[in-house]
């Protein structure tokens, strides 16, 4: 690929993610017109890989090539880049026969079903490098955020809290129906855990960005409620689960930051939710700063301020072609990682330390102990993970 043409990435995973991906495809196909072509659609499900073609077909003159075989469209197709949408039991066979293949790869978070699922499919990207530099990034857009762009601005650049002492994270709520629609979701075997890993791995992943990375993991983690419903409050369309639905969590940080982590959603009831930041000068959250000063300043002055302080270069790499869309943002940073042979922001060692916090709450309650991140991401820590690593041959 020369730095003209457009990078043909083939999308993979034709599900509810996907419809983002493809979103965020034809906002740049209107913003950066030549920057990629989507070359194909896979989905074992053909109805879903047609349907997503046809999407595309909306916003570029070629139409993509549709699959519903993986390996035929590696074999057939050979394309540049992939952008991986699947389940996690199969992110790292699928990253590694991209990678084998030649193939530049966006994988949607979290990493892998498994630390030992993660830590080989780093492996494989090593090895491919090795032959021909080859990108693998992590789809992980919640940092890519305006707001958090600003936060972290706010936090580490301006120092307008101070010195970091705390975080308050608590997401409580009932809504089990949420996973309904992916059945998936509700099989430990094919998801690799519950909403700690699937959504909460964005928190983490937004820690490690504000604040660095975390050391320490002492949870508890249950599930109250095995079968989930399609509608919580009347119980209907019960579905088996043998995910968790609860967590809470001490974090402790290299910095000496702490954090009191919660998340359920088998919460009945009075639903809540907040994420505060403080520091030795004040305190941060989605409404804003308020300083020890009295000094109280709302999150869209904050964003105002924190774009003024931005150079175009910056502008143009935090948020290309103007964009809001945080999908945008990632896969923009894949494609200039790809064209420019620069690292992407989220690669997969990122990742794969993002899931270990994940992994590590999982691991804490198996054990009963606090737990060191590092170990979970060496491997020294496993014990929680067995089943899985065992039934996808990793161990
Ligand atoms: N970044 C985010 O905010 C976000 C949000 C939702 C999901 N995700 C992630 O996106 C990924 C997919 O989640 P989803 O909600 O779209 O799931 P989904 O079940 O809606 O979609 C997955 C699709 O993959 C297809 N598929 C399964 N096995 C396949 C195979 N072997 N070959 C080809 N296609 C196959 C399924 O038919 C389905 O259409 C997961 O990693 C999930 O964690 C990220």
């Amino acid at each position: 690929m020369t730095s003209n043409d457009p990078l043909g990435i083939a999308v993979v995973g034709c599900g509810g993610m996907a419809g983002s991906h493809l979103r965020a495809y034809r906002e740049l196909a209107q913003s950066a017109p030549g920057l990629i072509t989507v070359s194909a659609t896979c989905d074992v499900d053909e109805a879903r890989a047609r349907r997503a073609a046809a999407e595309v077909a909306e916003f570029q003159p070629e139409a993509p090539r549709i699959y519903t075989d993986f390996r035929q469209l590696l074999d057939e197709h050979r394309p540049a880049a992939v952008d991986l949408v699947l389940p996690h039991n199969v992110h790292h066979t699928f990253v590694v026969e991209a990678l084998d293949a030649g193939a530049h790869v966006l994988v949607e978070k979290p990493l892998a079903v498994s630390m030992a699922a993660g830590r080989r499919l780093l492996a494989a990207h090593e090895r491919a490098c090795q032959r021909s530099p080859v990108v693998l990034a992590v789809a992980e857009q919640y940092r890519r955020r305006l707001e958090e762009r600003a936060n972290c601005w706010a936090i580490r650049d301006a120092g307008l809290i101070g010195e970091p002492r705390m975080i308050f994270s608590q997401r409580v709520n009932l809504s089990m129906g949420l996973i309904v629609g992916t059945a998936w979701r509700h099989d430990r075997l094919l998801s690799g855990g519950g909403w700690v890993l699937d959504g909460e791995v964005h928190t983490f992943d937004l820690f490690h960005y504000l604040f660095g990375r975390i050391a320490t993991v002492y949870a508890a983690v249950r599930t109250f409620e095995p079968l989930r419903y399609q509608d919580p409050q009347t119980l209907s369309g019960p579905t088996p689960s043998d995910v968790e639905d609860a967590a809470i969590a001490v974090l402790t940080f290299e910095s000496g930051l702490i954090a009191n982590f919660t998340w359920t959603q088998a919460a009945p009831g009075k639903e809540f939710q907040r994420r505060r930041y403080y520091g030795s000068d004040g305190s941060l959250d989605q409404d804003g700063l308020h300083k020890r000063d009295g000094t109280v300043l709302s999150s869209a002055e904050l964003q105002e301020q924190f774009l003024a302080s931005l150079t175009p270069e910056q502008k143009e790499t935090l948020f290309p072609y103007d964009t809001r869309d945080p999908v945008v943002v990632e896969i923009v940073d894949f494609v200039r990682a790809v064209r420019d042979g620069t690292a992407p922001e989220v690669d997969g060692r990122e990742g794969l330390a993002a899931m270990a916090v994940s992994e590590a709450l999982y691991e804490s309650e198996h054990a009963g102990t606090p737990i060191k991140v590092a170990d979970v991401e060496a491997g020294r820590v496993r014990a929680a993970q067995h089943d899985i690593d065992a039934h996808w041959g990793l161990l």
